[in-house]
């Protein structure tokens, strides 16, 4: 049985486990997938150990996407400039990265819910590593223009030089934020303490879609706020977390899962 595991620190609440687990089931793939709960200050040496044991794969989660992505021998192009790894794997010898992020949920806005990107206003809220590591998949779909509003405005206005060659790309405070905006992806933390960033109450277009990037038990406070405001599709990030699994079992195994039954097996449907 080959085997993979997730490295975070906290990682008890890491549903990697039976998700992948439900996509072996699914595949008739043999593996056994594990928590790892890595020290601080021993994320390295647990990498090593784990592939000089033989594991086949590793999912990594808060604190140690930046630190995986600056130990990886070669990483791919939508992780390169993510800066973050979420996915590591051995390859002809060498510790490949990856980032499975933005493509996880990327796939679930398109494929899943049928929400395209391609000449679209988007506008992402939050300049942390969750929008850093949307931003190459994101440019990748041919947006008409992308907005990223912070709180704190120097890290919205460094993403856009970093990602000003991917396309029309700008930072904004809150209080300075104009729609009509097609698709808002929220990429804060601010929802795991209830909070919303201040959102001016016409900022969605007919038709929006909002997606928050996290996902809790019932709608989230971002996704509540899209309701009350006209979005057509209010999305929470349960789907983004099981299409990110897939698309690391996919690089792993060479089989892409199925993720509607896992998605609705985690919601208890
Ligand atoms: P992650 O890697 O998950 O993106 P992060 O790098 O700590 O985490 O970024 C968290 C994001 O949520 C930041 O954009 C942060 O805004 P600042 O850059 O101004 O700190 C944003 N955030 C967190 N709490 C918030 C709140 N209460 N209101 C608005 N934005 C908030």
């Amino acid at each position: 049985t080959d085997r993979y595991a997730v490295m975070g620190n906290p990682v008890d609440h890491s549903k990697s486990p039976e998700i992948h687990h439900m996509f072996a089931r699914q595949t008739g793939e043999a593996i056994q997938y594990d928590r790892i709960l890595v020290p601080l200050d021993g994320f390295e040496a647990a990498v090593r150990d784990f592939f000089a044991d033989g594991g086949r794969g590793l999912n990594i989660t808060v604190p140690f996407k930046e630190q995986a992505w600056a130990l990886a021998d070669r990483r791919a192009p939508r992780a390169e400039r993510a800066g973050a790894v979420n996915t590591l794997y051995m390859a002809d010898g060498e510790l490949v990265g990856d980032n499975t992020d933005g493509t996880g949920l990327v796939r679930d806005l398109r494929v899943s819910h049928g929400v395209a990107l391609a000449g679209r206003r988007v506008l992402l809220l939050g300049a942390g590593g969750a929008v850093r590591g949307l931003l190459p998949v994101l440019q990748g779909e041919a947006p008409a223009e992308v907005v990223i509003a912070n709180r704190t405005v120097a890290r919205a206005e460094a993403l856009v030089e970093l990602f000003a060659d991917g396309g029309r790309l700008s930072a904004v405070a809150f209080d300075a934020l104009r729609g009509p905006f097609d698709v808002v992806i929220n990429g804060t933390s601010a929802g795991l303490s209830g909070e919303l960033p201040p959102l001016p109450a016409d900022l969605l277009a007919e038709g929006a879609a909002c997606y928050d990037m996290v996902y809790g038990d019932g709608p989230t406070v971002f996704e509540r706020w899209a309701q009350a405001h006209g979005a057509a599709v209010a999305l929470d990030g349960l789907g983004m977390l099981v299409e990110q699994a897939a698309e690391s079992f996919l690089l792993w195994r060479g089989v892409r899962p199925e993720t509607a039954p896992v998605i609705a097996a985690l919601r208890g449907d």
